[in-house]
């Protein structure tokens, strides 16, 4: 045995550990509007922080050292303070890099660690439904930001053609749109188009008609109860599938479906988790997060439905390619990326 590399491999677990533990603070800074309150960049002591935020004030410093030995908040002389660069990924919903909502999706596999036993002892089936709550609005607040960013500045605008046809008015179906938040953000930015989201989760529908209430886009958006397989309506000139296709039973089927009411020259916007093609080329940390995911949501999700295909969440660009020219579209090309994302266009 060689000690160096122990001791090595020890310092990594216990950095690993400590980053698991912290991650319960950032929900509770999240959730208990901690960082929020600090967002204004100014020190704090525990007291005032707790004050502030109408919570016990020895379990706020506590939370605080806990937040300093992470680097997450400056520590001098007994006020702490958030910088700005740490206020804009865990303060600021609105900012691009905002991940505090990530913590959430995190919670939901570890609140859902009995579950996941059974799966992994079992047929490997775990529906996205049987999932704590906390899943679904982790991974709406997750995902938003990244959508906010790019889609209508970038994702968009990279398809042969499409922005001009939102412009003027096109039928766009959004499959497995969740609580919507890509659907309200291409219906705030395209409004003689209309809108049509699907998802097979009955909870997640009722929450994305809430959502385009609130963002007073329903004139122009429905959400229905749908599979991916069998939506209703034809004639669109864009169907997407935001961070969904791999989570599905039967890729194969959804793309077919999405070939089938796409109009002529229609097009299918891709998006799916950032992965290279072969595994060896995916062992990083982007890797890392989004298998140790797609081992406690996406793939289950998947093998609970029909024909299990289990793509999972690092597929990649050749084996998405093989899913759409399986299901009859002659073209499909990487439009753009970022590091967390893939953006792939397909056309009939
Ligand atoms: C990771 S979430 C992404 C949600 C949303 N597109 C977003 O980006 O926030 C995956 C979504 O796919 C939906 N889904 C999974 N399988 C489906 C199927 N066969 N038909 C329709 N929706 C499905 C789930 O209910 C879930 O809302």
């Amino acid at each position: 045995m060689d000690e160096v590399k122990l001791h090595e491999f020890m310092g990594r677990l216990v950095g690993d550990m400590g980053g698991a533990a912290i991650m319960a603070n950032v929900i509770l800074g999240e959730e208990l509007g901690l960082y929020r309150a600090m967002a204004d960049g100014n020190p704090v002591t525990p007291e005032e922080l707790a004050k502030r935020t109408g919570c016990n004030s020895r379990l706020v410093r506590e939370w605080l050292s806990g937040q300093a030995a992470s680097g997450y908040v400056e520590h001098d002389q007994g006020r702490f303070t958030l910088p700005e660069e740490q206020a804009m990924a865990l303060a600021n919903e609105d900012s691009p890099v905002y991940v505090a909502g990530g913590a959430v999706v995190l919670a939901s596999m570890y609140l859902d660690k009995d579950k996941l036993v059974a799966a992994m002892r079992g047929d490997g089936a775990l529906s996205w439904a049987d999932h704590h709550p906390c899943l679904f609005s982790g991974t709406e607040r997750f995902f938003r930001p990244g959508y906010r960013a790019n889609l209508v500045s970038a994702w968009l605008p990279a398809l042969d053609g499409v922005v001009p046809r939102l412009e003027q008015g096109a039928k766009v179906a959004d499959v497995g749109c969740g609580h919507g938040a890509s659907t309200v953000i291409m219906a705030q930015a395209y409004p003689k188009s209309s809108f049509h989201g699907f998802d097979f989760h009955g909870r997640s529908i009722e929450q994305a008609r809430q959502r385009a209430a609130d963002a007073a886009v329903s004139d122009r958006v429905q959400f229905s109860q749908a599979s991916a397989r069998d939506f209703p309506g034809r004639d669109f000139d864009l169907v997407c599938f935001f961070d969904c296709l791999h989570d599905m039973g039967d890729p194969v089927g959804a793309a077919r479906h999405a070939h089938e009411v796409l109009k002529p020259g229609g097009v299918v916007l891709l998006v799916e988790p950032f992965a290279n093609d072969d595994l060896d080329q995916n062992l990083n940390p982007i890797g890392r997060m989004y298998y140790a995911a797609s081992t406690c949501i996406c793939t289950p999700n998947s093998l609970s439905q029909e024909v299990g295909l289990g793509l999972g969440a690092q597929a990649g660009e050749r084996r998405l390619r093989h899913v759409f020219a399986e299901a009859g579209f002659a073209s499909f090309r990487r439009a753009t990326e970022t590091p967390f994302n893939l953006v792939l266009e397909a056309r009939k």
